[in-house]
């Protein structure tokens, strides 16, 4: 056992007898994979700001942020007190109000793609239906996706997220999934243009985020060329924002890119602290799932918001984050901009000034630290960072030695806020540079 692990589990008795209390009522544990790590996830029961607590309690500066999701901290003030004002008119009412048509307005005014919306409760529902809308609308079948590329597990997107790639995602899917939804590799032109030409007369689009897995950046000109050749072979360019909406600017990545998808999916920043997914897009896609259409059913698409779909708080919380980052855009996204090169130049620096070999990529506020295999390995996307780097078992190190200095991270990175202080960032880049004592290797 590395050192490392013997103190994490001497800081954290707390969550460890947590985890075996879970582990006999939860089948591993936890109720979302990316939450687990070994010896033990760490169990948090208070946050503020840029903050978290553990059940032992240890502090923490956050760098995962709820999955990505607190842009402005956990528990921004303002947010935190209208909830506290309007949760006593009733958390859930399961009948129209007011605060969805307000949230509605306000996102097809803002969100460049957006000339009509659905809201549901997670991003993994808003890319199911995106699909389901695609195929729809086009009457084909075949959708294309990033290898690597994680839009939730629905039915239709568990296809080559993890390796091998070509091994069903899950067991108990059907066995045509795969059939119908293709992959291509993020960053690809070439790849990615044969692709859409090979099934272009059965293509109904293609999904994937601004950002590469690990938020790789995008090179320049590859969205613009899949956007342009997908909507020339007829089928729908939908991009995939539950991370980048309203994260790489207001606009998010189809603002900072230039792009012009027909159906974009969002959730996390937008839902201001709640659970929320929606897709949004074009009115003539989008019309295909009106309650009111007059399409015949198999016309019509069948899009379910659910039973807590529209809950007041979620529209409160969501319309106020959204308006308040509109409101404050010159300000806002610049900062998250300075901040997230800081962290990212620092915790590299801080590890390479330290003999272990590293790179800090993301773009905006988002990062990740990878750990090649050489100088010279190059890291465009998802199996790159497989076959050129150590990322897997190092990440895992890195973890538990930034948590033992009081740093949560996810995949080496996570997301800055406008909470986090200068303090912060130096706290981060102090715990890498402690981290690299413990991790260091020659090269
Ligand atoms: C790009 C992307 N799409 C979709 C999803 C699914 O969203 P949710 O976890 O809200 O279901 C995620 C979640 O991490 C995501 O990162």
């Amino acid at each position: 056992m590395g050192d490392y692990v013997k103190e994490y589990l001497a800081r954290t008795p707390g969550s460890k007898n947590l985890f075996e209390r879970a582990e006999k009522v939860i089948p591993g544990g936890v109720c979302h994979g990316p939450r687990y790590f070994a010896p033990h996830p760490l169990y948090i029961n208070k946050t503020r700001g840029s903050k978290i607590y553990d059940v032992d309690g240890n502090e923490y500066v956050d760098l995962w942020m709820g999955h990505y999701s607190h842009i402005m901290g956990h528990q921004p003030e303002h947010i935190a007190r209208l909830l506290e004002e309007k949760i006593g008119d009733g958390t859930h009412w399961g009948i129209v109000n007011q605060y969805q048509v307000d949230f509605a307005e306000e996102i097809c005014r803002i969100v460049p793609c957006a000339e009509r919306v659905r809201f549901g409760v997670s991003g993994t529902e808003a890319t199911m239906y995106a699909v389901r809308l695609a195929r729809a609308y086009t009457g084909r079948n075949v959708i294309l996706k990033v290898r690597g590329g994680w839009h939730g597990p629905s039915t239709d997107l568990s296809v080559a997220v993890h390796s091998p790639m070509d091994v069903p995602e899950s067991a108990g899917l059907p066995p045509g999934v795969a059939e119908y939804t293709k992959t291509i590799s993020y960053n690809e032109t070439e790849q990615t243009l044969e692709m859409i030409g090979k099934y272009q007369s059965d293509l109904a689009g293609v999904i994937l985020e601004g950002v590469g897995q690990y938020f790789i950046p995008p090179e320049a000109g590859y969205l613009e060329a899949v956007q342009k050749a997908v909507q020339k072979a007829g089928g729908l360019f939908i991009l995939d924002e539950v991370i980048t909406g309203c994260r790489l600017g207001i606009t998010g990545a189809q603002g900072r890119y230039n792009l012009q998808p027909d159906l974009t999916t969002m959730g996390k920043v937008l839902g201001g602290g709640m659970n929320l997914g929606l897709v949004a897009g074009r009115r003539d896609i989008m019309d295909l799932s009106s309650a009111t259409s007059k399409l015949s059913k198999d016309k019509k698409v069948l899009m379910g918001g659910g039973t807590f779909s529209c809950m007041p708080p979620a529209m409160i919380t969501g319309r106020t984050m959204l308006k308040y980052l509109d409101d404050h855009k010159d300000e806002v996204y610049p900062v998250l901009e300075e901040k997230g090169k800081k962290v990212r130049e620092g915790v590299e620096q801080a590890l390479r000034s330290n003999n272990v070999r590293a790179n800090c990529f993301g773009v905006g506020s988002l990062f990740t630290t990878c750990f090649p295999n050489s100088d010279d390995s190059t890291i465009r996307n998802f199996e790159d960072v497989e076959i050129n780097s150590d990322m897997f078992k190092r990440e895992q190190e890195f973890r538990v030695g930034m948590l033992n200095k009081g740093v949560y991270t996810m995949y080496g990175g996570g997301a800055v806020s406008l909470a986090h202080t200068d303090e912060d960032i130096k706290r981060i880049i102090d715990a890498a540079e402690a981290v690299a004592h413990e991790m260091a290797d020659d090269f």
